[in-house]
């Protein structure tokens, strides 16, 4: 079995949703500073290249969690693998996700960011898939695309840790 990787989302197109999506962050968050808290692996390319183009301070937070294996199915098990390095105390997040799914991680992510008590809480993610919600109640304040029930690649997104590099969002396929 071959594996092949289709099209979906083209640079040009990310880039340009990337210009809308910080538009409304630097208005929503003006005169604040931003922790963008960032959800490795996969969110780091469109955390990158969305941070570029914020024009509020921002600092920057790194949270490690697994809970695909290396499949194309989430397990439902949320585990920190990496914690944050500093306190989220009284601070103004923005956490920065690459994909909402299940919504096991999201939840499991807000439920944990709310327990250090920040200033305030909102939530970005490059893709939707709101056909596979498995957890009512997730809410996200900005969306990149929303997307159909594919398991997709690239930017940033991986399939077993491979194509997080190649600069479009395309469907994962095997032949
Ligand atoms: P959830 O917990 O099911 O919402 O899944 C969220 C996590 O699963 C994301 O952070 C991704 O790492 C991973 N994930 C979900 N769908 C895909 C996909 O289509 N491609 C790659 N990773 C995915
Ligand atoms: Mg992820």
């Amino acid at each position: 079995m071959s594996e092949c990787i289709k099209p979906l989302i083209t640079a040009e197109q990310i880039d340009k949703r990337l210009d809308e999506l910080a538009a409304q962050i630097n208005k929503d968050f003006s005169g604040k500073t931003i922790t963008i808290v960032c959800v490795l692996k996969g969110a780091a390319v469109f955390m990158c290249d969305l941070a570029k183009k914020l024009d509020v301070i921002t600092e920057y937070e790194f949270i490690a969690i697994s809970s695909y294996g290396d499949g194309t199915e989430s397990t439902g098990i949320v585990k920190i693998t990496k914690d944050l390095d500093q306190s989220v105390c009284d601070k103004d997040i923005l956490l920065v996700e690459d994909i909402l799914d299940t919504g096991n991680t999201l939840a499991y992510l807000t439920n944990y960011l709310k327990s250090q008590k920040p200033k305030s809480l909102k939530i970005c993610t490059l893709l939707d898939k709101p056909e596979r919600r498995e957890v009512e109640g997730v809410e996200v304040d900005y969306v990149g695309f929303t997307i159909p029930n594919l398991f997709v690649v690239g930017y940033g997104l991986d399939y077993a840790q491979k194509y997080r590099n190649i600069p479009f969002v395309g469907e994962m396929c095997f032949e």
